[in-house]
């Protein structure tokens, strides 16, 4: 993946032609493509399978697994016939469930998802958590480590302390990427892609400012997407 713009395009539809469109537009320009659980429910493995063949993308498979450990162990173990390279699951979950995610795929990089961004203060309190969002995600992506996790999803903001508390060998994965003046959608905190690099994150997950151009055609939407690429690469 490492010869390709660090860029995980967003594919966040239910319907595979404007997947496979999107992909096809983008392809050579993203490291990966996100599946996550609007396009699975809808599509399904089958779905995931025509992507993969036709374009021979790397697959960040964003099923945010949250369930027991026996449970999550089984689903990991079909979800691998995939061979995606990265398979979210919740930090909170616990390091029972992370390792038994780890030891179902061994090939496959467990990757820990830690506070949802959509998530402020009051909601952790309400849901029992103690601690403000950057300690609480500090916390659970040192644990997610700990349980054999190698790649951890967090908002831009926390991807440095993040990175100081895990180290070099954990990969960062960040979404709420904006370039200057898109405007944030419903994004909170944004930050552009070469500050979210600068900040420590190896992979920037990117839709909307990628996507929502495909409505002005194929060129505009990889324009907008090589439009990244040059940044990260000044
Ligand atoms: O369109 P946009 O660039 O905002 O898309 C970002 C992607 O990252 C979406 O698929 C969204 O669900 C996902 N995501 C996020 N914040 C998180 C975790 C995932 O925006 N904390």
């Amino acid at each position: 993946m490492s010869s390709k713009p660090p860029i995980i395009l967003a594919v966040d539809t239910s319907d595979l032609h404007i997947a496979q469109n999107w992909v096809k537009a983008t392809v050579g320009l993203i490291s990966a493509v996100k599946l996550g659980l609007e396009f699975f429910t809808a599509c399904g493995p089958e779905g995931v399978k025509r992507i993969q063949g036709e374009f021979g993308v790397d697959l960040f498979l964003d099923l945010k697994l949250h369930d027991i450990p026996t449970t999550v162990s089984k689903a990991t173990l079909e979800v691998s016939l995939l061979k995606p390279k990265f398979l979210t699951v919740h930090a909170s979950g616990g390091s029972k469930m992370i390792t038994a995610a780890v030891n179902s795929a061994p090939a496959v990089d467990i990757t820990a998802v830690t506070i949802l961004t959509s998530l402020g203060k009051e909601d952790l309190v309400e849901i029992g958590f103690s601690q403000p969002p950057m300690a609480s995600a500090a916390k659970l992506a040192l644990l997610a480590k700990s349980a054999g996790a190698r790649a951890i999803v967090c908002s831009p903001q926390e991807s440095a302390t993040i990175r100081e508390a895990v180290g070099p060998e954990i990969t960062i994965i960040t979404p709420g990427v904006r370039p200057q003046g898109f405007g944030s959608d419903d994004q909170e905190r944004v930050m552009t892609a070469r500050d979210a690099i600068l900040a420590g994150a190896d992979y920037l997950v990117v839709g909307r400012p990628i996507t929502s151009f495909w409505k002005d055609g194929e060129s505009a939407m990889r324009e907008a997407a090589n439009r990244f690429a040059m940044e990260l690469t000044q």
